[in-house]
C-alpha cells in the first residue's frame, strides 16, 4: 500500500519515477499553463519545484497546491526581464533549497497580439515582447549559471514555437531567435556541465491559447496544417521536457524538438 499521496501519484503516473530525486526545478511563467503542467510533472518525478512568475498570487495558489500535495513547492514572483529581479529570486531560492539544477524557461507573450507584422506593431509591444521571449532566457540561464555549475552542471529547457519555423511575426522572430540561442547558450555553458535544449511546440490546446484563437483558425490548422489531426496536448509537451532534463538525454545540447504533430515537415 502506498504510504503518502506523493507514492500513490508515483504508483498510479507511467512516468520512470524519482528521475529528479534531490534536483531543484526552476520554472518561469510556473503558475499556469505549461509552467504549471512542467511543475507537476517535475515534482512527480522528485524534484523540488520553484514556481516562478510575474503573477504572484497564480504562482502561490499553484505551489500551494503541489504543496498540499505532498510535493516542495516555492512560489516566486519574478519578472524574467527585469535582470534584478531574476538574480534576487535565484538568490532566494539558493537559500532555500541550496541550488538550482533544472531551468525551465518557459514564461513567454505569445498571444494575437504579438503575432503581428513588425510594420504594424507598437513599438512597446516590440519591446517587451523581447524582454520577456529573450531577454528573459538570457537574464535567467545567466542567473542560473553559477549554481548549477557549483553542483556539478544542469538542464535548461527553452519554450520557442513552431512559429520560428515561419517567422513573419515579430513573434516568430523571437521564437527563432530562442532557437539561435539555444545553440549559443549550449556552447557557452558546456564548460560548466550544463546542457542547453529547446522545444518548439505547435498549436496546444493551453487555455490562454484557446481564448484567444477563433474556433474556425483552431480546426483548419489542425486539419490543414498538422498531419496528425488532433490538438495537441500539454501532455505532449510535458513528455519532451522530461525527457530533455533527465539523463537519458546526456548526448543532446544545443537542438530545438519540434512536437507538433507534423507542423511543418520541412527540411
Ligand atoms: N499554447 C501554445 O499553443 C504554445 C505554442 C507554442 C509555444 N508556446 C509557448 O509556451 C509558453 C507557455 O505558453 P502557455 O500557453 O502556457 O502561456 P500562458 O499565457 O498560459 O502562461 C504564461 C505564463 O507566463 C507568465 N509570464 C508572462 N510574462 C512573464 C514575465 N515577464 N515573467 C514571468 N512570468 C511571466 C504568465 O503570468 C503566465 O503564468 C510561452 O513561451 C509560449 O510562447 C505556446
Amino acid at each position: 500500500m502506498p504510504d503518502s499521496f506523493v507514492d500513490q501519484h508515483r504508483q498510479q503516473d507511467g512516468f520512470l519515477m524519482n528521475r529528479f530525486e534531490k534536483k531543484v526545478a526552476f520554472v518561469t511563467g510556473g503558475a499556469q499553463g505549461f509552467g504549471e503542467a512542467f511543475c507537476r510533472s517535475l515534482a512527480t518525478e522528485g524534484a523540488s519545484v520553484v514556481v516562478a512568475d510575474i503573477d504572484v498570487t497564480r504562482a502561490e495558489s499553484t505551489a500551494t497546491e503541489l504543496t498540499k500535495a505532498g510535493f516542495n513547492a516555492l512560489a516566486v514572483q519574478c519578472d524574467v526581464g527585469d535582470e534584478d529581479a531574476v538574480g534576487a529570486a535565484v538568490s532566494r531560492v539558493v537559500d532555500t533549497f541550496g541550488g538550482i539544477d533544472i531551468l525551465v524557461n518557459n514564461a513567454g507573450l505569445h498571444l494575437t497580439r504579438y503575432n503581428q507584422p513588425f510594420s504594424t506593431m507598437p513599438r512597446a509591444d516590440m519591446r517587451a515582447l523581447f524582454d520577456v521571449n529573450v531577454f528573459g532566457i538570457v537574464n535567467t540561464s545567466i542567473a542560473c549559471l553559477d549554481t548549477m555549475r557549483s553542483r556539478g552542471g544542469g538542464t535548461i529547457v527553452n519554450i520557442s514555437s513552431i512559429a520560428a519555423y515561419n517567422p513573419i511575426t515579430a513573434y516568430g522572430v523571437s521564437k527563432l531567435t530562442v532557437r539561435a540561442l539555444t545553440i549559443a547558450l549550449a556552447h557557452d555553458f558546456a564548460s560548466a556541465g550544463v546542457r542547453c535544449n529547446a522545444i518548439a511546440p505547435g498549436l496546444i490546446g493551453t487555455d490562454s491559447a484557446l481564448a484567444d484563437l477563433p474556433q474556425a483558425f483552431v480546426d483548419s490548422f489542425i486539419e490543414d496544417r498538422q498531419v496528425v489531426h488532433r490538438l495537441g496536448r500539454m501532455d505532449d509537451i510535458v513528455a519532451m521536457m522530461l525527457y530533455l532534463c533527465a539523463d537519458e538525454s546526456s548526448f543532446i545540447t544545443g537542438e530545438t524538438i519540434k512536437v507538433s504533430g507534423g507542423t511543418p515537415l520541412w527540411i
